[in-house]
């Protein structure tokens, strides 16, 4: 096996996703739309990838930072495909092997579909290898003419089809294999001659054939799979089948998904056996959530690590936190971001929650806000609790010892600590630190006036 690179072409606006943004960093499940393609071509071994960028390409660059294998060629008009590609050639010089050349739209591409083509193409010793599709609708796709023996000529786009070749339903998928001698020796003879004055990289195949090269097409089983986004109609349908292959791998690693049509899981999420998860749920963000969870209907989780047992009840929103084994939240509870819950931990109904920390057995049952706050173990926070935490300036921190019992209606004015073992009482709200083992209890003395209706009326 030869060596292997990749061009992933990305410099184009996409128009029609009527979008500020490029449509290659438009996310589908989790990931902007071009990491696909790139992903595939990483995993079926390309390395480097070259990134054809030209409308937002910082934008574009950007995404990548970090990855070693990824390299970027600017093109500064887009005047073709033939011509995004000689913009790459730059960024490959001194490379010998296979190049992969792929869009950024088409994030359903599998790096197995890759793999197949390539083996195809080297077993062949081919100049040109097009990964092709058989359409019922090739309306919009250049078509591939093959002579009367069968064999690949050349590919005609829509715009230059005439009507017997508008008849043709095997369609370019606009992805290929070249040699990369081939590719660099030739890449300059495409003219723009054509329908749309535009370098086309499909003219390579008719120069492969008048060379007496070998240019072969290989249909794909799964047209699906080459599917390019062009609008937002695609870019759902795109979403959709990625959902299934996702939700479809969990299920065969153990999780129950009820509903995997109304699940949405991103790319990458790990998520152990026996959990289940109910309708409507949102998962994502290099989420990690443990083994026997369950996760009821319409919740969303970002970014958390959850551990086994975990219970989150129906339509509760967890942002950045980290749940120990065994925690209930919810239903209708709001996790924000730097949650951290011990064992055993029970979070209620509209209890919000936000840079805590939460020892083993402690609960918050019901409608509490809790911010800014460090809670040891088995404290008992009772309804309508507050952490007054900001004073308007500054965020404050409220620390509340192990065995603490808080009773319902308590603001905690911080700066204040409550020391281990005491109780604070209904209603009060405590504004000085509370020592160990104490009774704290602020209340104005209740007055009863008795007749004081009557005397109204
Ligand atoms: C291209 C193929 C067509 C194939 C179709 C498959 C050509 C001439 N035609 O047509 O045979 O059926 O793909 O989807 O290649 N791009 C650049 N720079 C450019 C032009 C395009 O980077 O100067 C990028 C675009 O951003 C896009 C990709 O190349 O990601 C395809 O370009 P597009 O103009 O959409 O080609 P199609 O007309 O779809
Ligand atoms: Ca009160």
């Amino acid at each position: 096996m030869g060596s292997l690179a990749s061009i992933v072409l990305a410099a184009g606006k996409g128009t029609r996703m009527k979008s500020g943004l490029i449509k290659v960093l438009h996310p589908v499940a989790g990931m902007p739309m071009i990491a696909w393609p790139v992903a595939a071509a990483r995993n079926a071994g390309s390395d480097p990838i070259v990134l054809v960028i030209g409308h937002q390409a910082n934008a574009v660059q950007s995404t990548f930072r970090g990855a070693t294998d990824i390299r970027c060629a600017m093109q500064e008009e887009q005047l073709g495909t033939g011509h995004a590609v000689a913009c790459a050639l730059e960024a490959l010089s001194g490379f010998h092997g296979t190049v992969l050349i792929l869009c950024g739209d088409t994030p359903l591409l599998r790096s197995e579909t890759l793999t197949a083509m390539l083996e195809f193409h080297r077993d062949n010793q081919a100049a040109v290898t097009v990964l092709t599709a058989l359409m019922d609708d090739p309306y919009g796709y250049g078509r591939v003419v093959r002579d009367v023996s069968g064999r690949v000529s050349r590919i005609v786009e829509q715009k230059d089809a005439d009507p017997d070749e508008q008849e043709i339903r095997e369609i370019n998928s606009g992805i290929y294999c070249m040699d990369s001698e081939f590719l660099s020796a030739n890449i300059r003879e495409i003219g723009n001659d054509n329908a749309q004055k535009e370098y086309y990289l499909t003219d390579l195949l008719a120069i492969a054939v008048r060379k007496g090269l070998t240019c072969l097409a290989l249909p794909t089983a799964d047209a699906d799979e080459i599917m390019g986004v062009n609008d937002r109609v695609q870019l759902a349908e795109a979403a959709r089948v990625l959902r299934r292959r996702i939700n479809r791998s969990h299920m065969l690693n153990g999780v129950t998904i009820i509903d995997p049509d109304t699940t949405y899981i991103d790319n990458g999420i790990t998520i152990g056996a026996d959990t289940v998860i109910h309708p409507g749920c949102r998962i994502g963000e290099g989420t990690i959530i443990g083994e026997g969870c369950e996760i009821e209907g319409n919740v969303t989780i970002m970014d958390c690590l959850i551990g086994d047992e975990c219970h989150i009840k129906a339509a509760s929103v967890l942002e950045s936190s980290k749940l120990g084994e065994d925690v209930a939240v919810g239903p209708m509870a709001h996790l924000r971001p730097g949650t951290q819950l011990g064992a055993k931990v029970k979070i209620g109904n509209f209890v919000e929650t936000k840079k805590i920390v939460m020892g083993e057995g402690s609960k918050a049952s019901h409608l509490t806000y809790l911010g800014d706050a460090e809670l040891g173990r088995n404290v008992n926070i009772g309804c309508g609790t507050i952490t007054c935490n900001y004073d308007g300036v500054n965020k404050h921190l409220t620390v509340i010892g192990d065995d603490v019992f808080i009773g319902s209606d308590v603001q905690l004015v911080a700066p204040v600590s409550v020391g281990h073992r005491s109780l604070v009482a209904a209603g009060t709200t405590v504004t000085i630190d509370v020592p160990p083992d104490s009774l704290a209890i602020s209340r104005v003395p209740q007055v009863n006036k008795e007749g004081w209706r009557l005397k109204k009326k």
